[in-house]
């Protein structure tokens, strides 16, 4: 009998750059406080399931369910399986589906490393990596990589589709807040509907896409040498971008004015938009103060501090 293995992986968010950084600029993304674990053993019942404490499904039934990690795990029990492996797969996840937050990333990456580990196959970050984009590209169409890379990596990541992830180093923890408006969307639909708006406005969106890598890095200097103004202030312009390309919603919108108005340095929706998810950055002496209010009505609501760790292997 092998032994079971587990693996944890976090959920993520986007600082700067989302969408953009699918046309090539720059982008900052972290991992946060939220994760994903996955946990594999033999299955006793001859033939291998995913389940998690909602619902359970058979690994090779196309049933709509665990699309991401299915995947993941049928292309790995494919390329080193001997055929004869059942496996039992569970799931336990405190990132909710469709918020923005990278729970198909960090499920992908738990699912990669705990089952490359209990096949006794190498489970470095490069193959891990690789097997794990099988399933974001299964649920995103064709993703830019950085979701990937800011759960598999954790701490703040400079990204670009070209050079791969840097690490930002930082000399102090900053707090974020996130909330989820509740809504979810697709990020398939929501990156297609950017493309529309890049033919519409070749050139104007270029510029802006230009744009967004230089303020991504701007945001770098200003998490480096811990200017919150600042930082905050690029956040709330990044929004406005993002409205301009068409992903943002008054709900969101309305989430990152009240974060403001309630004492935030700045806010953004995180992620492809269109619902998911807001980021904010809370004056320090306030935070708590903001989640509450906020949290009143927007029930997924919490703060992280930054860095965070990446993937870790469970005892
Ligand atoms: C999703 O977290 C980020 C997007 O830029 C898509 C991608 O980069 O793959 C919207």
């Amino acid at each position: 009998l092998r032994e079971p293995v587990a693996a944890s992986a976090p959920g993520k968010v986007i600082i700067t750059g989302e969408h953009f950084v699918v046309h090539g600029s720059y982008a900052v993304a972290a991992a946060i406080n939220k994760r994903a674990t996955i946990e594999i053993s033999e299955s006793n019942s001859g033939s291998s399931i995913v389940y998690s404490n909602k619902t359970r499904s058979p690994l090779f039934l196309n049933d709509g369910r665990f699309v991401a990690v299915k995947k993941v795990a049928r292309s790995i029990l494919e390329e080193y399986g001997k055929g004869g492996e059942s496996i039992a797969l569970s799931i336990s996840s405190e990132i909710p589906d469709g918020s923005g937050l990278g729970s198909s990333a960090a499920v992908s990456i738990a699912t990669a490393a705990s089952l490359l580990r209990f096949l006794g196959r190498n489970d470095d970050y490069d193959n891990i990596s690789k097997f794990a984009s099988l399933g974001e590209k299964e649920v995103h169409g064709n993703p830019s990589g950085i979701d990937i890379s800011a759960c598999l990596n954790g701490g703040i990541i400079l990204f670009n589709k070209k050079s791969g992830a840097k690490p930002v180093p930082m000399d102090r923890a900053i707090q974020l807040l996130v909330v989820f408006s509740g809504k979810k969307r697709r990020t398939k639909s929501l990156v297609e509907k950017v493309s529309e708006r890049r033919k519409d406005y070749p050139s104007f969106f270029e510029n802006l896409t230009g744009a967004m890598s230089f303020l991504s890095l701007d945001v770098v200097d200003a998490l480096t040498s811990g200017d919150l103004p600042r930082l905050g202030a690029l956040m709330t312009l990044a929004n406005a971008s993002l409205s301009w390309i068409g992903v943002s919603t008054t709900l969101l919108d309305q989430l990152v004015e009240r974060a403001n108005a309630k004492g935030s340095y700045g806010a953004k929706l995180t992620g492809a938009g269109g619902g998911g998810s807001i980021i904010a950055l809370p004056k320090p002496d306030l935070a708590t103060s903001i989640l509450k209010s906020i949290g009143q009505n927007f029930r997924f609501s919490f703060l992280t501090s930054l860095p965070q760790k990446g993937l870790t292997w469970e005892e």
